[in-house]
């Protein structure tokens, strides 16, 4: 039989968690905050934001929100970062993205602070996951993490496909997997053979942004299949993996929606808290 594993749960119990610490933080005066900065009117961009507002509120932190017009210049998104890095108030800083065609992405997110990079996309982030040094790291492969763990799903020693090298989630997440001792292969759009190199792995993460793109063809019996995609379609919203054709054969399996997405905001909030630990440790020292 195959168990759906219930994300919406886990982070549940993880926005609990974190709203407790930040309820003991503050009674010690310091309460964590999170500048999100949204350019331009993209509405799903415009939604995800909301969203992440929403449940940092929650949490009891505080929300620093920053909207710029969609013809915002390099300039003006730098100038709203450095303040933001220079706040003592706000802990960490979220840039949303996609950010309009003429603005450059990275040379924008490379301005966050590594102390308050709650998305872990830095280049000086991903440095520190590759050394496994101190730093914040991507929500949503840190969030793939948690549901292993929840589960009591071994890492050290087992065999893990990682389907997809993106940026957000299939290169941090082999590195995270590589520190926690599993044996990692990652499948990517040149692969010849996907099939081989996932029913090799005892457990399964797609991450491609392929719509059904993994099936009963490419697993073996028992497998953990983890489900990063997610595509709007006009019945409702859908994954990279064919799940009710793996019912019967997966041990476990996340279902979309309410498997991986919750578990990104529930990171956010962990990264928010941490960011807030980190900066409050180095004004410490340097007062
Ligand atoms: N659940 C969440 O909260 C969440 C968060 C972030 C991203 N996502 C989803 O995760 C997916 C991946 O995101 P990303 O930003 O890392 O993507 P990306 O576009 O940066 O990378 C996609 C990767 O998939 C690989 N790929 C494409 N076609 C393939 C194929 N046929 N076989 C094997 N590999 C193939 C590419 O080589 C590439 O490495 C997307 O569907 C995105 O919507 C979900």
């Amino acid at each position: 039989m195959t168990t759906t594993i219930d994300g919406s749960r886990i982070a549940r119990r993880i926005r609990q968690q974190v709203a407790e610490e930040v309820a003991a933080a503050a009674l010690s005066g310091t309460v964590p905050g999170l500048a999100t900065i949204l350019v331009g009117d993209d509405p799903a961009s415009a939604v995800y934001v909301a969203a992440k507002r929403r449940a940092i509120k929650e949490a009891g932190m505080r929300d620093f929100h920053r909207h710029l017009p969609h013809h915002a210049t390099h300039d003006d998104v730098a100038e709203v970062i450095d303040a933001l890095a220079a706040d003592p108030e706000v802990s960490g800083i979220l840039l949303q993205l996609p950010l309009p065609r003429h603005l450059d992405g990275m040379a924008l997110i490379n301005r966050i602070p590594v102390t308050k990079d709650v998305d872990g996309l830095t280049t000086a982030s991903a440095g520190r996951l590759a050394r496994g040094e101190r730093g914040l790291r991507p929500c949503t492969p840190s969030g793939v993490l948690e549901l292993l763990d929840a589960e009591n799903i071994p890492l050290r020693g087992a065999n893990v496909a990682v389907v997809g090298w993106g940026e957000l989630v299939g290169k941090p997440l082999t590195q995270l997997l590589l520190s926690r001792g599993a044996t990692v292969s990652v499948a990517h759009e040149h692969t010849t053979d996907l099939a081989a190199v996932t029913r090799a792995a005892d457990i399964v993460v797609v991450a491609t942004g392929v719509r059904g793109l993994v099936g009963p063809e490419h697993v073996r019996p028992g497998v953990v299949v983890i489900d990063v995609g997610i595509h709007r379609t006009p019945s409702g919203l859908a994954g990279d993996v064919r799940s009710a054709e793996l019912d019967g054969i997966a041990d476990r399996i996340t279902p979309v929606p309410g498997g991986v997405g919750p578990m990104t905001i529930a990171m956010l909030l962990v990264n928010t808290l941490r960011a807030a630990r980190w900066g409050a440790e180095r004004e410490a020292v340097a007062a």
